[in-house]
């Protein structure tokens, strides 16, 4: 995404908590857009940015984010431009927010929910068990969300992950762990699970990531959402280097949970669940 984009139209208001609007920009494209003052938390916005670049470098299919400017013009222009606060509401923020790239063109259905039966043939479903790897390595404390779009009728759906803004516990950038985190709330997308090759390559990569490259993620991220506090996204980045061996016990703990999430895992449970060797000990 293009650092210099600036939105010129406002298209509408889209669902969920950080009441997102979609808008179209400068460069032609469109961005569903959190606002610093959105309802949650701002770092919301810090943590979509290094949560995506976390996410792709993993190899999961995600829709681009970055810096949107908004104008104070656009705001004042544009009444539906609010933030609802209970029964009051506020203008959107201007200034430097965040974009997700739209993904189809704005005339195209994108789906947030799908029956089970479309869900089981997802073409991409083997990509739900390496989200999964990344969510419990950012603990995030929502649940996993997906959208689904497909390019015509022939076509299968395919999954595309969003919503990473409670990655990290939102504003409390702690990484509280619990079974139910961060996963799908239907575990048919987890069906095809044999056994720890079933997470790969995003398991093996997360676990021999080098801390300078999680920097990296955090770099250029804009300070206003996170109140210029650099040390304790540095403190962030450095327990999420930490964690990286934690996320096999996170997935197992889910594994083990009531809800039986992996039933055709092949591998006998009795053997160890870790590799025999350990890259960062
Ligand atoms: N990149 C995107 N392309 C298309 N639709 C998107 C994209 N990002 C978000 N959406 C839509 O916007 C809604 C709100 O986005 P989401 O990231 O889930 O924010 P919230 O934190 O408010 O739940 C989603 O339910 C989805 O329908
Ligand atoms: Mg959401």
């Amino acid at each position: 995404m293009n650092a210099d984009v600036y939105a010129v139209q406002h298209i509408r208001r889209m669902r969920g908590g950080s009441q997102s609007h979609l808008l179209r920009a400068s460069d032609g494209n469109y961005y569903v857009t959190k606002f610093q003052n959105n309802p949650q938390h701002v770092r919301v916005l810090a943590n979509e940015m290094l949560a995506t670049r976390l996410a792709q470098w993993l190899g999961l299919p995600v829709p681009p984010v970055g810096v949107i400017e908004i104008s104070d013009w656009l705001v004042a222009n544009t009444p539906e431009m609010r933030i609802k606060v209970g029964e009051a509401s506020v203008p959107c923020s201007s200034g430097r927010q965040l974009g997700s790239l739209y993904v189809a063109d704005a005339r195209t259905a994108v789906y947030d929910y799908l029956p089970e039966k479309a869900l089981q043939k997802v073409a991409n479903l083997e990509d739900f068990a390496r989200a999964l790897v990344f969510d419990k390595w950012a603990a995030n404390c929502d649940g996993r969300q997906a959208i689904f779009t497909r390019k015509n009728d022939r076509e299968g759906y395919r999954a595309t992950f969003i919503d990473h803004g409670y990655c990290f516990d939102a504003g409390e950038w702690l990484f509280p762990e619990g079974p139910f985190q961060g996963v799908y709330p239907n575990s048919c997308v987890y069906a095809g699970v044999r056994g720890w090759d079933s997470f790969e390559p995003a398991l093996s990569k997360a676990e021999c990531c080098d801390v300078a490259e999680l920097a990296r993620f955090a770099q250029g991220i804009p300070e206003e959402w996170y109140g210029g506090d650099s040390e304790s996204l540095e403190k962030m980045v450095e327990a999420l280097f930490r964690r990286r061996n934690r996320i096999r016990d996170l997935i197992g703990e889910f594994r083990c949970s009531t809800r039986n999430p992996f039933p055709n895992w092949k591998q006998h449970p009795a053997l160890p669940s870790r590799p025999s060797f350990d890259p960062h000990p």
